[in-house]
């Protein structure tokens, strides 16, 4: 998506480790107008699909989701990172190992809020190596529900995380895949 991109130029900073800082319009200040941009093209590219949920992971994922079942008329979920006392019940999990943190999690979800019927489109801000992704179609797949597909804001395609989950038939649908970057520029995919 152009515009995605254009404002990628414009206002990220890559950092050491092969890490694109966007704090100022999605990771902690949130241009919430652009985000439902973003939110209005995801419901383009999955509009032909029955959506009934749309699931996300603690943090920053639950902006973006937000806006996306907005569109959709569906509720958000949102996995936790770590069991929490508010979560009682049958609980979903999935370990999750994060490489651009170095740290390992449990990602949970309440059993109550995804069901066998339901038609899940996941949504995060940034795919990596896909692990956080990973997780949460194991979550959806336990619960005996179906992915309809996977949509990112940020998708680093130089670690290839989103063309292993295509290569398994996994949807993944990036608003801009970055192909390259370094601080002294930034290459997108077309
Ligand atoms: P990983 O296996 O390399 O960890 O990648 P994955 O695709 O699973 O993404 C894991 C986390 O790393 C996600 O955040 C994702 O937002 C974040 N992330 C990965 N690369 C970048 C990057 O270049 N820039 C930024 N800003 N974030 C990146 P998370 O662990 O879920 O944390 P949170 O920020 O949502 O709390």
């Amino acid at each position: 998506m152009r515009a995605l991109e254009e404002r990628i130029q414009r206002d990220g900073r890559v950092l050491g480790g092969d890490i694109l800082q966007v704090g100022g319009f999605i990771n902690q200040q949130i241009d919430t107008s652009f985000t439902l941009e973003l939110a209005r093209e995801v419901f383009s590219l999955f509009s032909d699909l029955p959506v009934t949920k749309v699931l996300t992971i603690e943090a920053s994922g639950i902006a973006f989701g937000f806006a996306v079942s907005l569109q959709f008329g569906v509720p958000l979920v949102f996995a936790k990172k770590s069991r929490t006392s508010n979560v009682d019940g049958a609980v979903l999990f999935a370990p999750i190992h994060s490489f651009t943190h170095g740290n390992d999690y449990n990602a949970t979800v309440s059993a109550e809020y995804i069901k066998p019927e339901d038609n899940v489109l996941i949504v995060d801000d940034f795919l990596a190596n896909g692990e956080a992704l990973r997780g949460l179609i194991k979550i959806v797949n336990d619960a005996g529900a179906s992915v309809v597909g996977a949509a990112v804001e940020i998708e680093k395609g130089f670690q290839g995380g989103g063309d292993r989950l295509r290569s398994e038939g996994i949807r993944v649908e990036s608003l801009a895949i970055i192909e390259s970057m370094s601080e002294s520029g930034i290459t997108f995919r077309r």
